[in-house]
């Protein structure tokens, strides 16, 4: 699919490196953007996701952690600077880090899940939001399913930061809606990425693909249209809004 009005748009997208993050950037290349490729500990995913960028428009490599005030700052800085601004900006990067249950976890643990996930939006919004106020742009926020569920098991405390970060998203709405700027979410429900390989058993991915509604697991592609949905014209009434994606295994009461 094809949405006119993404042309030439300056995207910045975290966490491109890999999984959901990667096949957005390559999506939103398609629509002839210029796309932020951002990653922390992945460069060869995040130079992978550029190649197929360049292979369709043009981006830019940027690493940061996004945990870091100054690093976050600065990631947004060079994107910006480079591309002549920002128009759309896809808060993608996240992590379950570890599964740890509330009766054992670290509070090393619990500080750094919120520092991943919530802090991390934080800080990159409050950079971009210079830009996207001369834009009148739009921010994507990843949340999760886990966010409504509570999750399974020890993942408690990500549910509970995603969940933050569906709330902020209507926050956000509300405060940059005089701007013009839309802020929305989507939530991914069990979707085939590195994130499950690391964190989820082959029997569970087996068992929540025969759960869900659809047959199937989502793909990173499932979600990366869902964003590029958002972030088009096509959605330019819809603000503090989340699309589930996640073949029905979740849904809403
Ligand atoms: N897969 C699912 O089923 C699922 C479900 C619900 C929500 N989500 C959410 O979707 C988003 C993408 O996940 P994914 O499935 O695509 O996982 P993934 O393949 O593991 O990708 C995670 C991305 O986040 C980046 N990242 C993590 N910590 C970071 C940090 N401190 N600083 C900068 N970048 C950091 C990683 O960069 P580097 O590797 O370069 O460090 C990577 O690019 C996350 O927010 C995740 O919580 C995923």
């Amino acid at each position: 699919m094809i949405y006119e009005d993404l042309k030439g748009r300056k995207v910045l997208v975290t966490g491109s490196s890999s999984g959901i993050g990667s096949a957005t950037a390559v999506l939103f290349s398609r629509q002839g953007c210029f796309v932020g490729v951002h990653y922390f500990r992945t460069k060869d995913g995040a130079q992978k996701t550029l190649e197929q960028v360049k292979k369709n428009s043009d981006g830019l490599l940027l690493r940061a952690d996004v945990r870091d005030e100054k690093q976050a700052e600065e990631m947004v800085e060079q994107f910006a600077g480079e591309a002549g601004g920002i128009d759309v900006l896809v808060n993608n990067a996240g992590s379950l880090i570890d599964r740890q249950p509330f009766e054992t976890a670290t509070v090393d643990y619990h500080d750094d899940v919120y520092a991943t996930n919530v802090r991390s939006v934080f800080l990159v919004t409050r950079s971009a939001l210079p830009y996207l106020k001369k834009s009148k742009g739009n921010i994507i926020n990843i949340g999760s399913v886990a966010g409504h569920t509570g999750g399974a098991h020890g993942s408690g405390m990500y549910s509970g930061a995603k969940a933050a970060v569906a709330t902020e998203t209507m926050s956000m709405a509300n405060e940059f809606a005089k701007y013009r700027i839309r802020v929305n979410s989507v939530l991914p429900g069990f979707i085939e990425t590195r994130f499950h390989q690391q964190f989820s058993t082959a029997q569970r991915r087996k068992e929540v693909a025969e759960q869900t509604p659809l047959g199937r697991n989502g793909t990173a592609e499932d979600v990366a249209k869902a964003v590029l949905f958002l972030a088009s014209e096509a959605a330019g009434f819809i603000t503090g809004e989340y699309i589930a994606v996640n073949g029905g295994l979740y849904m809403r009461a």
